[in-house]
């Protein structure tokens, strides 16, 4: 019996589901039809007069979830618009609501590495060893992209690391379009607050969102591309994902091409760290 239960844990992790979100099975299909019959009622009864009056404490105060997503965008550029430095950024994405995302990761993964380097380097979201040490890649892609680094003597001192998405996504699924919306404010702030004279976007999440394209990554990729924020110009360098060069090694070639880029650029340019 235990060996069955091991095997199928097995398979589920093999399949990517590796977290429990609720003790039973949850009938999505039916919350929403329950939702959508909901709506099509009547919005307000009469209530007679002689209706004892309900306290207020009684009433449900609207959960954050439940509030526009619009209105969150909107809180969202208030919000990080007043944050001066890289640890307010951080404690206003740590109290921040409007990412579903949040409520299923261990934790956020704010950044990694040395907030004066020239350089940012911007991955997706964080997968299963990010969400448990609170640090972005750390797991096998991050081993590569360490060794990337070191292959044009770098490393992550001399690199700043963040994600366009501070949360994991359950099962290491691709953030969607509404999560990565949500959460646009935040690093954009944080790409202003460290000014980098360069910017390495890593997989497509990040290249599309950040250069506003629907370009694939392999026709970004290759070349530099000049993207203002925050009123100064930055250089962006897209770049195939240390994931997908783990399943497509033969793919390595084209980052080593990229790599010899970034290093062309700064041997022109000051040193990394300014
Ligand atoms: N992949 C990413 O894009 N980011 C991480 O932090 C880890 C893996």
């Amino acid at each position: 019996m235990a060996d069955a239960l091991t095997a199928l844990l097995q398979w589920y992790a093999a399949m990517g589901v590796d977290i429990a979100l609720d003790a039973l099975p949850h009938d999505r299909f039916a919350d929403s039809e329950a939702a959508k019959n909901a709506k099509q009622q009547p919005q307000a009864k009469a209530v007679p007069a002689d209706d004892p009056p309900r306290s207020s404490s009684r009433l449900p105060s609207p959960s954050p979830e439940s509030k526009p997503q619009a209105a969150f965008s909107q809180s969202a550029e208030e919000t990080t618009a007043s944050a001066m430095t890289l640890e307010e950024l951080r404690a206003k994405l740590d109290a921040f609501q409007g990412c579903g995302l949040k409520n299923t990761a261990t934790q956020l993964v704010f950044a990694d590495g040395n907030p004066q380097s020239q350089i940012m380097i911007i991955g997706e979201a964080p997968g299963a060893d990010e969400d448990r040490q609170g640090r972005p890649f750390v797991g096998r892609a991050g081993q590569l992209l360490d060794r990337m680094l070191a292959a044009i003597d770098l490393d992550r001192n001399q690199v700043y690391i963040a994600n366009i998405v501070p949360w994991r996504p359950p099962g290491n699924r691709t953030p969607t379009t509404v999560e990565i919306a949500a959460c646009l404010p935040f690093i954009r702030r944080q790409i202003e607050l460290v000014s980098p004279r360069f910017l390495i976007c890593l997989g497509a999440p990040s290249a599309q969102t950040l250069l506003g394209t629907k370009e694939a990554i392999t026709r970004l990729r290759g070349r530099w591309r000049e993207w203002t924020c925050g009123g100064k110009t930055i250089q962006v360098l897209p770049m195939l994902h240390p994931a997908y060069l783990l399943r497509q090694p033969a793919q390595k070639k084209l980052a080593w091409a990229d790599l010899r880029l970034l290093a062309k650029a700064l041997r022109q340019q000051q040193p990394p760290v300014k």
